[in-house]
């Protein structure tokens, strides 16, 4: 792969795509800042998978719950008993791993013989001791037992707390789906590779209810619905695309069923996504700690059950990474870099440039811009040769630039270059909106 995760780290910096958080303090670990091109991207991310799940699937509506909850949810949920990574220190250097980076079997591991990967030394691993990764925070002004709360570690749970509520509002039929976008919070030991393992980060999940018995048919058709949206939707190149199931010592306390959607990033293939058989785990262990019966009733089949849940699990800031290291291009050829972002989600559409800074021409191309922006998002640029203010953008991942030129102002035409090709088409300006839509589509 051509892409080095250090050069696009460089390019997410340098373009205003992605910060280090706290940079002036010397940074804050596994925590990062969404910069102005950043912040669109994940938007426009964000609202193509809202739109995918709620619009276009009539069964499935959205939430937003909180990130505080009663705390005896995360006990139901098994968060609490069961949510923890093993950690293994050096005792030499101090070093801290996940015992699961030395080997997904580590309980087989003889850490007295093991070497610790950063210092060399042999017999200074410590034996893996769990680590619960919840933040835990209190609420109210004194800190005492019956104030503590934890940030939520993932979004799911709010919606099946939520379930009966949204079902009976919405008067929802099984089977139906719950979604939400929010932030998630994990207190990760090992954070690294960028954006992909951070400390508070953003969850997009779809919880779908369905008869038990449809559980196994309802899930290869979300597997196959999921792995679609990432090459028809985000424009993501499938040989860069795979399934990988979970083994039955990789299974999460809740799963009977798990498939991770998997991207080859430059640091190798791993997850940004699971779809999980979560089956009626979660509202079995709600209806036990809560005492509420959250069974579906079924008047038309005059039936009763706890509905089992088919989980789409997203990250959204490791779709965002993939979206990046799949546009990356060194056009060595042109000697640009260029962002190959899909029209349809780019920060970006396009840049407006007069070609040069008189005779009418800023005016006339501030025209055009006011024309364009209430529909799509675009720029206006006038410093520099028009070559590279068009390479400026090449790297933001803009896919079009509308030059502005004496010719506009006698015939009404602009032209509108292509960042991939560099093709140049002459176009009136009415047709602007349309030739630029006709590409996110
Ligand atoms: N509700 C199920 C659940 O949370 P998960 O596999 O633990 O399942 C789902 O997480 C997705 O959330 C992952 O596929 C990943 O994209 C994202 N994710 C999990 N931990 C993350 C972290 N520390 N940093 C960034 N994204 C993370």
């Amino acid at each position: 792969m051509e892409n080095s995760i250090e050069k696009l780290v460089s390019l997410c910096k340098r373009r205003g795509f992605v910060f280090q958080s706290s940079e002036i303090y010397g940074g804050f670990s596994a925590i990062y800042d969404y910069g102005p091109l950043g912040v669109e991207l994940k938007n426009n991310i964000s609202k193509l998978w809202w739109k995918e799940m709620t619009q276009v699937n009539q069964n499935i509506v959205g939430i937003d719950s909180g990130i505080l909850m009663h705390p005896k949810i995360w006990e139901a949920s098994g968060h609490v008993g069961a949510f923890n990574d093993p950690l293994v220190d050096c005792k030499q250097c101090n070093s801290r791993y996940r015992a699961d980076e030395f080997s997904q079997q580590f309980s087989a591991i003889n850490w007295s013989e093991t070497k610790c990967p950063n210092c060399g030394t042999t017999g200074m691993l410590t034996e893996p001791r769990q680590f619960n990764l919840m933040f835990k925070t209190n609420v109210g002004p004194i800190e005492e037992a019956g104030s503590l709360a934890f940030l939520r570690p993932e979004t799911a749970q709010g919606i099946y707390v939520n379930y009966k509520l949204v079902q009976g509002s919405m008067r929802l039929k099984i089977p139906f789906g719950i979604a939400q976008i929010g932030k998630a919070f994990r207190n990760e030991i090992i954070a690294r590779n960028f954006i992909f393992r951070t400390r508070e980060f953003e969850q997009m999940e779809m919880q779908y209810f369905v008869k038990p018995g449809t559980d196994e048919e309802e899930l290869e058709t979300w597997k196959d619905k999921r792995f679609k949206f990432y090459s028809d939707q985000l424009g993501i190149n499938n040989k860069n695309l795979r399934f990988k199931q979970h083994g039955d010592g990789e299974l999460a306390h809740y799963a009977k069923e798990a498939w991770d959607i998997e991207y080859n990033f430059p640091f190798g293939w791993s997850e940004i996504e699971g779809i999980h058989n979560r089956t009626d785990y979660d509202l079995t262990r709600h209806e036990e700690f809560s005492g509420k019966n959250l069974s579906f009733v079924d008047q038309v089949n005059n039936d009763k059950y706890l509905p089992y849940i088919i989980e789409t699990s997203a990250g959204l800031n490791r779709m965002l990474l993939a979206v990046l290291a799949n546009a990356y291009w060194d056009d060595k050829e042109n000697n640009r870099i260029v962002m190959k972002i899909n029209p349809k989600i780019a920060p970006i559409k396009a840049v407006i440039c007069p070609l040069t800074k008189k005779d009418g021409l800023p005016e006339k191309a501030k025209e055009v811009m006011d024309a364009l922006q209430r529909n799509i998002k675009v720029i206006f640029d006038q410093q520099g040769s028009i070559g590279k203010r068009y390479y400026r953008q090449d790297e933001a991942g803009t896919p079009f630039g509308i030059t502005i030129d004496h010719r506009t102002l006698d015939d009404g035409t602009i032209t509108l270059r292509h960042r991939d090709n560099q093709r140049q088409d002459r176009i009136s300006i009415d047709q602007i909106l349309k030739a630029i839509q006709d590409n996110m589509a």
